[in-house]
């Protein structure tokens, strides 16, 4: 497998995550960037008003992307890193896979979050990637070993 490591990621978490392994696979990284980086009142989940409330609780908003130079033609698998927000992922990642063509490729979905898991987050996504197959990866909290992220990625035969 010749993967990419793709992630999204608002205050750095998923970003260590993202990070760690792709070293720990030895593989090309790219950050996905939205055009207007979540400030800190945007990310307050407590306010119903504030900017990443809305968008989540649309579920056709589409917060658009600082760029479109992710090199997904060149890779048929992969791994797509974002933070849990409201159990599932941020629209962003929408946006990111309908930019793209991802036809006969496989994304395997990690992510990190305060607790709580992948949930719907894959069946949320597939739609904008109609012709990707779509799986669940894992959660990347905590301290990560990098030699276990490379068996496990190995582990998932690609
Ligand atoms: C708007 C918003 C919604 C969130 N919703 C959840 C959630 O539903 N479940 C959870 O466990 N954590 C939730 N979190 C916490 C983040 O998933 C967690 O802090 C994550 O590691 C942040 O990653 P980042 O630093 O890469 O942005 C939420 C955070 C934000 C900002």
């Amino acid at each position: 497998m010749n993967p990419l490591v793709a992630y999204f990621s608002a205050t750095g978490t998923t970003a260590k995550a993202a990070k760690a392994l792709a070293n720990a696979v030895g593989v090309e990284l790219y950050e996905i960037k939205p055009a207007v980086p979540y400030t800190s009142a945007d990310l307050d989940w407590r306010n119903a008003d504030s900017r990443s409330s809305v968008e989540m609780k649309d579920a056709h908003s589409r917060p658009a992307l600082a760029d479109t130079d992710a090199p997904v033609a060149e890779h048929d698998v992969i791994f797509l890193g974002f933070p849990v927000w409201w159990y599932v992922a941020p629209t962003i990642l929408n946006t990111f896979l309908e930019a793209y063509d991802f036809s006969g490729k496989t994304i395997v979905l990690f992510a990190t979050s305060g607790g709580s898991g992948l949930g719907k987050s894959a069946s949320g996504l597939q739609a904008s990637a109609p012709g990707a197959k779509i799986v669940d990866g894992r959660m990347l909290n905590g301290r990560l070993d990098e030699a276990e992220l490379k068996a496990w990625a190995e582990g998932l035969k690609l």
